[in-house]
């Protein structure tokens, strides 16, 4: 989550009286990060360049040369061949750094694609600081950009041209409502509902590289927009209790993908905050969205219903499929689903409702380094009617009293499925974020802080973890449908320098506070963004929320970018030669993006575009 979804589901939980979890709001992570006041220069941080990795270790974990087809040289005889592409990270890291710009290495240029209010759909009148009405907000661009994947499309280069589709987590109400005003779901007016309900779900955009420059294809027939006040179709095993249509999605964190080229945006809200009069069953769900828009956008429940946070998948030589997700809640559960189908590369159409029936499973982490995965299929593991709900016990000395929990069906386990998690022994994290499977099918997933944490165990090993951690794990036998797995701590988060021995953390090299979006490119690179306090307290010791480059070898983490003054860093994807990167840098409080726009708009979240002015892969 970011700080403003935490504060607007916090306000849900006083509407719905549930009870406060120690550690479960952002401030109280902040207040007891004890962190060292320290004043950083701005570029007199003693960043360790030890980015200078020679690339041959790197490569050799993702399958070395055989993912550099393409650049193979051409066949004797005939023209000199082509130097390899090398995409071996040589990237001179940059400070931590504090101020109102995105920071970015040597040789790199970054460019604003597309804020919160530019035009959508075709004919739509972009925000250029007068207020829109609630149809004017459905035709733009929703707020607080997070996770996104980029599309290739038939007949283009992909590498030129493609659809993005982008999440919105949460409108940017600076630019939907006067100042000042402050948006109240109890009281609110129909048309401010779906003012706020339009800034939030997803934007299909088409994008091309014209004249060295990415740009929004204006008018496209792919330009869409999925928000709040959408109809979405329900599917799986609680569809009959949720019903067959949902109005809205809403806290569109971050996202996934298919194999077969959906997009799955994820429900990071069991309910809908900006409009309660809706039921809450209807959220929590990985929704399914075709950029292409061929299939109906749908809320698929056999993922199960929580606060999800990403996907990514893994796909078997047979076809067998594996959606691995996580529950951005303090604490939360590791899954996965594994569809009863097969993937069918042959036939799109025959995936269509592929994530609609299959087997749910919690991940549990034991101490010797070994784990399972536990299924959450009514009628096992304790999922029976009388179940005993632990509770969320990591978070006190003394733990909560036990609540009786009913699992008659699958969809009472899909309906609440945090629940049957802990009933069914799962293991209980600090706050996951992101999961991301690399090429060389090992997976790895930030757990971002809970900083409320009493109780540790081996995968969440901080008492007050302020900093959160990454932990990185192996499929038994490489599968997709494995029931067991092999785990590691990949790194604790921290800083040296800070006094209390359980935030110091382990980094080996450039230090971080709170990872939480990541991602494998297809290089086998390993990237982590940060959302971390934006308080001068954290700032002083790690700079801006950044995105950094952690060698999976060496564990040496070296800082790539550095966003402006109160942003979170989020969102990743790329064109198939990695030449460029879109990242999203989420709620900008400064005066970012107009100090680089030239205009005197609001701050705004926005989508950007980083390159290397020689052309060659990022990083590289
Ligand atoms: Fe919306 Fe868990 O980040
Ligand atoms: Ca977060
Ligand atoms: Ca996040």
């Amino acid at each position: 989550m970011s700080h403003l979804t935490d504060k607007y589901r916090a306000a849900s939980r006083a509407r719905n009286q549930l009870p406060d979890v120690p550690g479960q709001m952002m401030e109280d992570v902040l207040g007891q990060a004890q962190l060292q006041r320290r004043t950083l220069l701005r570029g007199s941080f003693g960043a360790t360049f030890a980015a200078a990795f020679g690339g041959s270790a790197l490569l050799s974990a993702c399958g070395g040369g055989s993912d550099d087809v393409a650049a193979a040289p051409a066949p004797a005889p005939g023209p000199a061949p082509a130097p390899a592409v090398s995409y071996d990270v040589t990237f001179k890291g940059i400070p931590a750094m504090v101020g109102d710009q995105v920071f970015i290495p040597e040789g790199y240029t970054m460019d604003v694609l597309f804020a919160a209010g530019d035009p959508v759909v075709a004919g739509a009148a972009a925000y250029t600081g007068t207020l829109l009405d609630s149809a004017g907000y459905e035709k733009v661009s929703g707020g607080n950009h997070d996770g996104m994947h980029f599309y290739p499309l038939a007949g283009v280069d992909p590498n030129k041209g493609g659809l993005l589709a982008i999440n919105h987590e949460a409108p940017d109400v600076q630019i939907l409502f006067p100042a000042g005003f402050t948006y109240n779901a109890g009281t609110a007016t129909a048309e401010q509902k779906k003012i706020a309900l339009s800034a939030v779900g997803v934007s299909v955009i088409e994008v091309e590289l014209a004249s060295g420059k990415w740009a929004v294809k204006a008018n496209s027939p792919y330009n869409k927009r999925y928000s709040g006040n959408t109809v979405y179709n329900v599917g799986g095993p609680a569809a009959g209790v949720v019903g067959p249509t949902v109005v809205g999605t809403l806290n569109n964190c971050a996202s996934g993908r298919t194999p077969w080229g959906t997009y799955l945006t994820c429900e990071e809200t069991t309910d809908n905050y900006l409009d309660p009069t809706q039921p809450a069953n209807g959220y929590g769900w990985v929704v399914e969205i075709d950029p292409q828009g061929s299939f109906a956008a749908t809320k698929r429940t056999a993922l199960g219903r929580f606060d999800h946070e990403n996907t990514d998948y893994m796909v078997d030589a047979d076809n067998s499929l594996a959606i691995y997700m996580g529950d951005d809640s303090t604490p939360g559960c590791v899954y996965k689903f594994v569809p009863s189908g097969k993937y069918n590369p042959a036939d799109r159409a025959a995936n269509q409702n592929l994530l609609d029936a299959g087997t749910l499973y919690a991940a549990k982490f034991n101490a010797d380094g070994t784990g399972q995965w536990i299924e959450l299929t009514q009628g096992k593991n304790g999922l029976v009617v009388g179940a005993q709900d632990p509770g969320n016990f990591t978070q006190s000395a003394v733990p909560p009293a036990p609540v009786t929990v009913d699992f008659a069906t699958q969809a009472d386990v899909l309906l609440n499925t945090k629940s049957a998690a802990r009933v069914a022994g799962a293991t209980l994290m600090d706050r996951p974020e992101w999961v991301s499977v690399g090429p060389d099918r090992k997976i790895y997933f930030t757990f971002t802080n809970n900083g409320g944490r009493q109780v540790t165990d081996a995968a969440n090993p901080r008492v007050t973890n302020s900093h959160g951690h990454i932990i990185r794990w192996t499929e038994d036998g490489d599968t997709a449908k494995a029931t067991s797995f092999k785990w590691e701590m990949f790194l604790l988060a921290g800083d040296p320098r800070l006094t209390a021995a359980n935030l110091k953390g382990n980094i080996n090299g450039d230090t971080f506070s709170s990872p939480d979006g990541l991602g494998v490119d297809p290089k086998g690179r390993l990237w982590v963004q940060t959302d971390a306090s934006t308080s001068a307290t954290t700032t002083n010791t790690f700079g801006n929320n950044a995105m950094y480059y952690v060698d999976q070898a060496t564990k040496e983490s070296t800082r790539f970018l550095v966003g402006p003054n109160g942003c979170e860093i989020t969102g990743l994807t790329y064109t198939p030669d990695l030449t460029t990167f879109f990242i999203n840098i989420q709620h900008p409080t400064g005066t970012w993006p107009s100090n680089v726009q030239g205009n005197a708009l609001p701050p705004r979240s926005a989508t950007i575009v980083v390159r290397r002015t020689d052309g060659k892969p990022v990083g590289a």
